[in-house]
């Protein structure tokens, strides 16, 4: 797409320029600042969504929010690009989350297991309500029945990279997002 990527890596192609998110994320953090989330505690679930949580609670301090942040580390997909179907904490949160509004960030919503699972552990918990946010929606049957409260984009059936998210610990440092083209 650009020069700098295929410089990057000839494997690569954008699918959301580092723009194109910036600008969708400023309109996400309008649509939270709507819910009137009181003591709000956002949750980034590790790794895939680190990049996007930090670009998102920007966001929400510039739209006139000022949430806790936590992070939990789960798993789901190990090395695979399949998931394994299990979801297992590698890494808890911190802070109790009883009474709390919460907010769940990740990077993708695929077949929903991840999401699905910190909710029902939020819930679990005592959360007082629990809310989903993701980057990227892929439109595919989901194994479990959730959809997301907050996406910042629909997502092709492609595995993608960028911005947070890896492919064997690769490619997390990108600016976009990107997928792998098979030469
Ligand atoms: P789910 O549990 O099947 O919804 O999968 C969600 C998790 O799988 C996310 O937290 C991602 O880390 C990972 N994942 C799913 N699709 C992709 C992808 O295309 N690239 C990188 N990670 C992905
Ligand atoms: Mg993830």
């Amino acid at each position: 797409m650009n020069d700098a990527t295929t410089t990057i890596d000839p494997e690569l192609e954008v699918i959301f320029p580092p723009e194109a998110i910036a600008r969708r994320l400023e309109e996400l953090a309008q649509e939270i600042v709507k819910a009137k989330l009181e003591n709000l505690l956002v949750v980034a679930i590790l790794k895939g969504s680190f990049v996007f949580a930090a670009d998102l609670i920007r966001a929400m301090h510039a739209a006139g929010l000022a949430p806790e942040v936590d992070f939990m580390t789960l798993s789901s997909y190990k090395k695979a690009r399949i998931s394994s179907g299990q979801v297992s904490i590698l890494r808890d949160m911190d802070l109790d989350v009883r009474g709390r509004n919460v907010l769940v960030i990740d990077d993708v919503l695929d077949s929903g297991r991840t999401l699905a699972f910190a909710k029902d552990l939020l819930a679990a918990r005592g959360a007082t309500s629990i809310r989903t946010c993701v980057l990227l929606d892929k439109q595919l049957p989901r194994a479990v029945n959730l959809e997301p409260d907050y996406y910042a984009f629909l997502c092709p059936n492609e595995f993608v990279v960028g911005y947070g998210m890896d492919v064997a610990h690769r490619y997390r440092e990108l600016p976009f997002v990107g997928r792998l083209v098979r030469h």
